[in-house]
Order: C-alpha cells, then structure tokens, then sequence
C-alpha cells in the first residue's frame, strides 16, 4: 500500500513501481527502521503528542513485527516501495489508527537517512573488527618472520635488504590507518537526523535530543535541511573502504608476485588456493587475484556516491535512494575480501630460505658497502661512486660483492680491508639497520609485540 495515495487517483504504473522502489536494497534495514520507529514513537508519548495508549500500541506492534520478521512469519512484501513504507502499512493493518499516527512529525526522508546511520554503524562495527583480527594475524607473522632476510624492492628491483617481519608491519600500520580513519568517519556519522522532517523541521514540541540518545547518537544535528539532505559520511565510508581496499590490492599483489615460480618467497595454502583446468601443475592465486580485482567495485562505488551527490539541490532528490545500493555493495565487497583474505595470510607457508636467496644476488648490499667507506672517512659521493665501480667489476666477473677477492677491492679504494666481507654481510646490513623504523630484527620484534 503507498503512503502517498491521497492526492492520487491511479494506482503506479507495474514497471514503474518496480523502478521506484528501494525494498530489494533497503529492506536490510528493517531491524533499525524499527528501531528508529520505536524511538520515534517513545519521543512522540513522552512530549504529550500522542497519547500514551497510542504509544504503547505502537511499540508494542512494532516489537511483534520485529520479532515475526526475525523469525520468519513476516515476510517482507517485495512490491513495497521501501522497507519504511511496509513497516508502517503492516503496524496499521495490525494495530489500527494508533499506527497511522506514528509519522506524526516525521517523514521517510528523515526516517531514512536515520536508518541509514544507524545500520552503517553495525557494518563499521564488524569491518573494524576484521580490521583488528588482520593486524593481530600480521603482528604474530612479523614476530616469527623477524630475523627472516628478504631483498626489499623498489621499482621492483632488488634495492637494500630487509627482513620479512618488517614487510608484514608495513601492512600492519595501513590497516591501523585504517581503523583510525574508519573510527573518525563513524564519529561525524554519529549524529541524528531524526526530527528534521521532510526538510523543514516542525511544528509539533519534538524533542530531538531524546530520541538522538535513545538510538545511541552523540548528538542531533544542528540544520534540518543539512539532516535530510547530507550523504558525506557514505561518501566518507565509501572512501575509508576504497583506501582498505588500495592496501588489500597492494597486498595480493606482492602475495601473487610471491607465490610465482619467479619468486616462490611463499605457497599459499592448497584450501585458499585454485587449480587449472587444463594444466595440472597449476596453482593459482586467484583469492588474491579477486581482491585485487574487487577493488575496482569498491571504486567504483565511491564514484557513484560523489556523483549521484554532486548536482543535488537541498534537500531530498529521489536520487539518494542509489545511495544505499553503492555504500551497501563496498561493505559488502571490503567484507567478503577480508574473510577470504586474513585466513589465506594466516595459512600461508613461508619458504625463508628462497628470499634469502634472493637477497644474495642484485648488489643489495652496495649501499652497506659504501657505507662502510664512510665510516672510514670518505665522503658518502666518493663512497658511492667507488662502490659503484665495484659493482661494475663484480658483473664483468660474475661475482657478488661477498665474492669479489679484497685485492680487486684495493684496486678501487686502499681504505678497503678484509673486514669490508663483515660488514656486507647481510645479517650485519640486517642487524645493522636500527634506525626507528628500520628493519632490524631487534626493532621489528619490538614493534609486533
Ligand atoms: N526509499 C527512499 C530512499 O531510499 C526513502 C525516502 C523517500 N522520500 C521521498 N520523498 N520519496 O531514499
């Protein structure tokens, strides 16, 4: 049944109610649209507007309804305009004129945009909790893989070493970013739209602070036509899980660089893991190749966001009805990669020996190598310059610096001496590195604690 039908005199065109509706996407929320209802409704008794009779018929009707969906003897109407609608026609055709009263001073639009808080901020709740139990999952790894050598990469080319425990805490501070920005964006959420009416507020004695604190708000907002019409924090939302989902991208793309023959620093567990229809040595990435790919949705959803917003006049446009199917669809995505994504991390065989080996080829320890010329009082251009000379020696004889006999060393620079092999070592370049922030094992076992 539709609310609006007073003015009305044909019933919607099939396909365009189809078009209209929103009950397919919203009808999720029908815990918090009660929620809200109810809370409505308290606010309405309580400042004499409606009778208590009716109030308590209200919440009374509204709690069976709750219950009678929760347990499945309520179905939800799919041809109902939107999950407000449906409620609000099941309590009048259960309770009677008590339940037409209930929108007293209210409308859908701010009915909505309530609901729409209110249920994001349980989706926050359970992304911040998976967000959690991947930092603690990165954490443990980082303190077994501490003193575990690998060569660290820029431009992709083997650059200075580095040990795996430190790369893991790489991860671990941009998902503790993102817990932070995630939190913040919660916060400027956290506030009520509830009173704001179709745009203008009311005329009837409502007392917005109550109900803003019946539903757990901080606070009400402070402009009615700012509360019906604002989407930021779904924007906000949209873009806290676009950056979650730049870092799980990242990610599954070292961990499919990884896992490649070239590499094969890892192997990923054989149940997160898919094989080839035609070659049987096949081992594929593929969770981590969906993540990298679902990212693209999650964009793609702020994108829609941003641009369903920007021409809006104030206040409501039916436009902002989309805005439930994009901020819905990056939750859900963010989500269903995180619980595919923390146990494929938590399973995954590290191979040390392989990333050791690595290590040892691609003159990542030079830098060291000059350093050690430094210390010896060259000045750090001259120290490179003739580390970069070694270099070149070492590839015409196909050596590694660790190689190269102390004489060919002399021939570059007489400050060189047999203890230059201690101090290229790669444990020493390792240990070495305890600059804060840097990758020694001391450090990294400090940090993942
Ligand atoms: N289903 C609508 C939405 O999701 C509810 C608000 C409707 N308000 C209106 N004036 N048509 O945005």
């Amino acid at each position: 049944m539709k609310l609006w039908t007073g003015r009305f005199s044909k019933e919607a065109d099939k396909k365009t109610n189809d078009f209209n509706s929103s009950i397919a996407t919203d009808s999720r929320m029908y815990k918090e649209d009660i929620e809200g209802s109810i809370a409505h409704a308290t606010m309405l008794g309580l400042q004499g507007i409606i009778s208590s009779e009716d109030c308590e018929k209200i919440i009374e009707g509204l709690k069976q309804i709750l219950s009678d969906i929760n347990e499945g003897k309520l179905t939800i109407d799919p041809d109902a305009e939107d999950i407000h609608t449906f409620i609000e026609s099941t309590l009048t055709q259960r309770i009677g004129d008590a339940g037409k009263r209930l929108h007293t001073a209210r409308s859908r639009n701010d009915q909505v945009a309530t609901d729409v808080r209110l249920y994001l901020r349980t989706l926050c709740e359970k992304t911040d909790a998976q967000l959690n139990e991947l930092t603690e999952v990165l954490k443990t790894s980082a303190l077994k893989y501490a003193e575990t050598v690998m060569p660290g990469y820029t431009h992709l080319q083997r650059a200075q070493p580095i040990t795996f425990g430190h790369h893991l805490l790489a991860y671990y501070e941009m998902f503790k970013r993102d817990i932070e920005r995630l939190s913040d964006a919660k916060k400027r959420m956290n506030v009520s739209p509830l009173g704001s009416g179709a745009l203008a507020g009311t005329t009837y004695n409502i007392d917005r602070e109550k109900t803003a604190e019946l539903l757990g708000f901080d606070s009400a907002c402070l402009n009615s036509l700012d509360g019906v019409s604002d989407r930021d924090f779904c924007i906000e939302l949209a873009s806290v899980l676009s950056i979650i989902m730049v870092h799980l991208s990242r990610f599954s793309e070292e961990i499919i660089l990884w896992c490649s023959w070239e590499f094969k620093f890892i192997e990923l567990d054989d149940a997160f893991s898919t094989g080839s229809s035609i070659m049987p040595q096949k081992k594929n990435p593929d969770i981590a190749e969906l993540v990298r790919g679902k990212s693209g949705r999650v964009f793609g959803d702020l994108m829609t966001l941003l641009t369903v917003m920007k021409g809006l006049p104030i206040a409501y446009n039916k436009d902002m009805q989309e805005d439930k199917d994009a901020i819905f669809d990056a939750f859900d995505t963010v989500n269903m990669c995180l619980t595919a994504f923390i146990p494929m991390i938590e399973t995954m065989t590290v191979i040390p020996e392989n990333m050791r080996k690595a290590a040892a080829g691609g003159f990542i320890n030079a830098t060291d190598c000059a350093d050690y010329l430094v210390k010896k009082g060259l000045p750090f251009r001259d120290a490179y310059k003739a580390t970069g000379q070694l270099v070149a020696l070492c590839i015409d004889k196909k050596l590694t610096l660790e190689e190269l006999p102390i004489e060919e060393y002399k021939t570059v620079c007489d400050l060189f001496d047999t203890d230059v092999y201690d101090a290229i070592s790669l444990e020493t370049c390792v240990s070495q590195r305890l600059s804060m922030g840097g990758p020694a094992p001391e450090n990294v076992k400090r940090s993942a604690k």
